[in-house]
């Protein structure tokens, strides 16, 4: 299980002297100890963001109490920045991530979903530029007038670490852009890495001086690229492939390839192998090759690259949450390595579920250590795959097999086939449980409505009383997405469980009260004392106040995810009134409540009847108002854009012809609006194309206004 970070408990101005001394000794440690991790190891374990709180906190803490300032304080040791790192650069177009493809069958789905999306007709080729996905980290150059400004790493895709001074010391990084027509500003992006035969010879070097090695080329170079001291970083050898842009305040080219023609002329080095296609065969002939040459390439990759050619095109596509819909990784098989299955484990999730997990034999993959591996359900063990076809050739998995497991980029290990000749003769077909390991209730495999093919999940059927799923719906009440207290984690959700402390939410927010009253005090447990007590039930009076996306996703309905407590937050406003409208979708699918819960954009029937399921338990009911007595939930915000359709809902009907409707929900949501399947009193606007029927009736009946596709453009460009 993960430990939670620790996170700013009461707050500052609540604090008395006492505690705040406490808390400045708690916070030094903490950020020194991260400090190092950092700087020494290049190793962070928290976010950049995370390390700030803490910096903040302790500078608030002083800010009251002037007197507790110490010479180890944290605010009285120089740093270059007032953070104690680098400083902060916000990415004035964000830095964002790629989505994966690992088969042929992924990269024609993309290709395809491009041509969708933008209604292409048969003889409309998006040509793709294709090049090799670097495996070192990403950097953003900025040019003001030609010369170079500023030099960030990626951070957190919105805010990077300013390294200016270490890029100047890049041979491959121009100070002054070459050419004349050179944009007032442009920001040239792309990758710093290190070639493999520097990497070993720095390796070599630092193990006969003795200092630290680095653990791989990707390390190597992120470590080089932050250093404090900008020789350092001018003794290695780093390198530089551009490959985007980032802000630009006038377009050079009109294509992705054009324009790295024009960041090649202007002075950088791109890569050679940068290919345009014409089609999905192109695409994956360019992968085969790269892959065969990958050994020789000198530099890691892990995979590579496809981009819309057209930047018209990039633009309409867009992007979805932090991945273009005009880009895509096209991934190299993953590493493997060989391991004894020692023994196959049953977890008990909170929605019952009952999940085996490989132990194994421990064994390196990738430079990392794994034990455990993830098998899914009982028809994967079995060889059965989730359409009922075989999958590893219908070989099933026994205890005591030798097992080929791989790791893929931060995918859970998986076990991907059985090497027969090794499986003793003593081993077993695996018997799956049919009752649950932690309350011995009957384990069902529900019957799948859309398949008509039993579950591939069995689940405890005691939802009420399983202490597995109870325990399990606790951990995920006090997550950190969730109510996130400081100093309640998995293990003191195992411990108060166990000792009958805290059964359900609401026994978080009485638990001070009861102890006030118990024989047996909380700080005389194992483990606590007064200060650790006191902390404890400051974060839990911290979290009386909790946002309603936080609540909704804390109660662990099944298939509410952030993504749709966030939607179900926006939607409904107040606690009051989704408690009440989940409530009324009870009565039935006919039901208004239910019908406005499932028109909402991004709720769809599972998810509905999930939620409505939810709270036509009594039990469910109870423990949502239990807790509500002892907690406020604040009302959503709505999304505060300055656009012209901000929180409006709008509803897409009829045959649209200017674009998809994919296309304008995202315009949509963009902008801060909703688009919703169905017409209401509460919709704003009807955008209607040809052949529309019956939304259109409903939005005239109702006086809702309606807007042709033209008048929508303009709506959405301010014309
Ligand atoms: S394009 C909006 N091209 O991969 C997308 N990224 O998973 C911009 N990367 O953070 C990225 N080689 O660090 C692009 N030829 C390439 C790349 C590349 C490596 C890295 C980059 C990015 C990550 C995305």
């Amino acid at each position: 299980m993960a430990v939670k970070a620790k996170k700013a408990p009461v707050p500052v101005d609540k604090l008395n002297e006492t505690q705040a001394k406490v808390e400045l000794v708690r916070l030094a440690l903490e950020i020194e100890r991260h400090n190092e991790r950092y700087y020494q190891n290049d190793a962070p374990t928290i976010s950049d963001a995370a390390y700030d709180e803490l910096r903040k906190r302790s500078d608030a803490i002083e800010a009251r109490f002037p007197g507790l300032v110490t010479r180890d304080s944290p605010s009285q040791k120089v740093g270059a920045a007032p953070s104690g790192r680098f400083a902060k650069v916000p990415h004035s177009v964000p830095m964002l991530s790629l989505g994966n493809a690992f088969s042929d069958e992924d990269v024609t789905d993309f290709v395809e979903r491009v041509r969708r999306f933008l209604k292409l007709g048969e003889d409309e080729i998006p040509a793709i530029v294709a090049e090799p996905k670097i495996d070192g980290l990403s950097l953003s150059l900025r040019y003001e007038d030609g010369e170079l400004v500023r030099g960030a790493t990626r951070g957190d895709g919105f805010t990077g670490e300013d390294v200016t001074a270490n890029v100047r010391t890049m041979s491959d990084i121009p100070h002054r852009l070459k050419g004349h027509n050179i944009p007032a500003i442009c920001e040239i992006r792309g990758e710093v890495y290190i070639l493999g035969r520097d990497f070993i010879g720095f390796n070599k070097r630092a193990e006969k001086e003795g200092i630290q090695l680095a653990a791989n080329p990707r390390n190597f170079a992120a470590g080089s690229l932050r250093q404090k001291d900008p020789s350092i970083t001018a003794s290695r050898p780093l390198k530089f492939y551009a490959y985007a842009w980032g802000e630009m305040s006038a377009m050079p080219a009109k294509t992705q390839h054009e324009m790295i023609e024009w960041i090649h002329k202007a002075g950088f080095v791109t890569n050679p192998l940068t290919t345009l296609c014409k089609d999905v065969e192109g695409l994956l002939k360019f992968y085969r090759r790269i892959e065969q040459k990958r050994a020789t390439l000198g530099y890691d990759i892990d995979g590579v690259v496809y981009k819309v050619d057209r930047l018209d095109w990039q633009e309409r596509l867009g992007f979805v949450s932090r991945n273009p819909r005009w880009a895509i990784a096209h991934k190299f098989a993953a590493e493997q390595a060989t391991t004894v299955l020692n023994d196959i484990e049953i977890q008990v999730g909170r929605t019952g579920a009952l999940t085996p997990v490989a132990k194994l034999a421990p064994v390196t993959v990738g430079g990392v250590v794994v034990q455990n591996a993830t098998l899914h359900n009982e028809d994967y063990i079995k060889g059965i795959g989730n359409d009922g076809q075989p999958i590893r050739e219908g070989v099933d998995i026994r205890i005591g097999d030798t097992v080929v497991i791989q790791r893929a980029g931060d995918v859970i290990p998986q076990i991907v086939s059985v090497v027969l000749d090794k499986r003793p003769k003593t081993a077993k077909p695996y018997q799956f449980p049919t009752v649950c390991p932690a309350c011995g209730s009957h384990a069902v495999r529900e019957g799948d409505p859309k398949t008509g093919r039993p579950d591939s999940v069995r689940r405890c059927t005691n939802s009420l009383a399983c202490p597995a799923q109870a325990k399990e719906r606790l951990k995920h009440f006090v997550a950190r997405n969730a109510f996130d207290i400081d100093g309640l984690g998995d293990k003191q959700i195992e411990e108060f469980f166990n000792d009958g402390l805290v059964m359900s939410p609401a026994d978080i927010f009485t638990l001070q009260k009861r102890d006030a009253r118990a024989q047996k005090k909380l700080a005389d447990r194992e483990g606590y004392g007064a200060t650790s007590v006191r902390n404890l039930f400051a974060a839990i009076d911290a979290r009386r106040t909790i946002a309603l996306h936080r609540f909704i996703f804390a109660l662990g309905i099944r298939h509410v995810g952030e993504g749709n407590a966030k939607l179900l937050a926006r939607h409904y406003g107040t606690v009051e009134a989704f408690r009440a409208a989940m409530i009324a979708a009870g009565e039935g699918p006919e039901s208004e409540a239910y019908q406005d819960l499932n028109g909402i954009e991004g709720i769809g029937t599972v998810v509905a009847n999930a939620i409505v399921e939810f709270f036509a338990e009594p039990h469910s009911v109870k423990a949502v108002d239990d807790l509500l007595s002892e907690i406020t939930v604040q009302p959503a915000e709505k999304a505060k854009t300055d656009s012209p359709i901000a929180g409006k809902i709008v509803v897409f009907t009829g045959s649209l012809e200017k674009f998809t409707r994919d296309e304008a929900k995202a315009t949509a949501e963009r902008l801060g609006a909703k688009a919703s399947g169905s017409v209401s009193k509460k919709t704003d606007y009807v955008v209607a194309g040809p052949g529309a029927g019956s939304k259109l009736a409903e939005a005239n009946k109702l006086g809702v206004k309606v807007l042709t596709e033209d008048e929508w453009l303009a709506l959405v460009s301010g014309r």
